[in-house]
């Protein structure tokens, strides 16, 4: 592992939260993990490879694929705290016009490792590649896995506008009173954020990033301020930057030296109050046009 990431005082993010420390580095996961101590990561949020050729993996075999992932999971499941949460981000491998859903490939493994699916969340989105033999693909899935059944889980910052906030109840014992949660509703577990293309505030040379506020989600949700966010495939940092804003620790290691160049950069970008993320109450673009078909 290379130095650490300085520690970030906490006065310098802008954030009013507790202090956050960021730990990166360019790093092969399996070597990165090994340096971590059993259950001192409250939430492993990633997205791997998929297999498919791009240009940061070699494309194998998925037998290969699989084995490689059972290591680095079976690492990421010993650093995970007791009441922690794990959130493998996949899509599909595709080859020769034919799809694998990787969660499908990978449930066996989280199960066989104890761990329990809580969610399988699709994030939709509206960009990709446009198939012509078939439908495009427009969904990718977060598997929220917990290692117990005493888990985090914080549902209020994360609640979402009601769509009748002012609906009264009409009638019994409430009547006249608020039908639904004044602090909004739960988001559910289909999820629409735009994915990073070329006109996102976020965008970077990486082809695959997370929206921050995707991540924002999860952070809010499964971790306690001062808890500790890891990325075994942090890829331009987007993970770490989510538990940063939020008062997390955030850790996280990638292969790459560019894109850890660039982490960094974000990072200090954060800290200095300069870096444009999406905001995670912004909804998305609808073009213009008739309403009412
Ligand atoms: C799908 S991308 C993740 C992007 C990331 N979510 C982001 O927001 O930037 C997968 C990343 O895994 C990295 N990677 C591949 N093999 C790795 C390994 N053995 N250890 C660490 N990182 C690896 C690649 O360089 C790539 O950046």
């Amino acid at each position: 592992m290379d130095a650490a990431y300085p520690s970030s005082p906490c006065a310098e993010l802008p954030c009013a939260e507790p202090c956050a420390d960021a730990r990166i580095a360019c790093a092969d996961n399996l070597e990165f993990l090994s340096r971590l101590p059993d259950c001192s990561i409250g939430l492993v949020v990633t997205s791997p490879p998929y297999n498919i050729g791009k240009s940061y993996e070699k494309r194998g075999s998925l037998e290969d694929w699989l084995a490689q992932q059972k290591a680095v999971i079976a690492e990421c499941v010993r650093v995970l705290d007791t009441r922690g949460s794990l959130c493998w981000q996949v899509g599909n491998h595709v080859s020769d016009g034919e799809i694998v859903p990787l969660d499908t490939l990978l449930y066996p493994v989280f199960y066989s490792f104890g761990l329990r699916l809580r969610n399988r969340i699709v994030w939709h989105f509206e960009h990709g590649l446009h198939c012509s033999k078939r439908l495009s693909g427009r969904y990718e899935t977060i598997n929220w896995y917990t290692k117990t059944d005493d888990y985090v889980f914080n549902l209020d910052p994360i609640r979402v506008p009601q769509k009748y906030p002012d609906k009264k109840h009409f009638k019994g014992p409430s009547v006249g009173e608020l039908s639904c949660n004044p602090l909004g509703k739960n988001p559910g577990d289909v999820w629409i954020f735009p994915n990073v293309k070329s006109n996102h505030v976020e965008k970077t040379c990486h082809p695959c990033q997370f929206p921050v506020e995707l991540v924002e989600r999860l952070v809010l949700s499964l971790t306690e301020p001062g808890g500790t966010v890891f990325d075994p495939y942090m890829g331009v940092g987007s993970a770490v930057i989510a538990a940063l804003k939020h008062g997390r620790n955030g850790f996280g290691c990638d292969i790459a030296p560019e894109y850890v160049s660039i982490a960094r950069a974000r990072l200090d970008a954060l800290a200095a109050g300069t870096l444009r993320t999406r905001p995670m109450d912004r909804p998305v673009y609808r073009p213009p046009g008739p309403s009412a078909l």
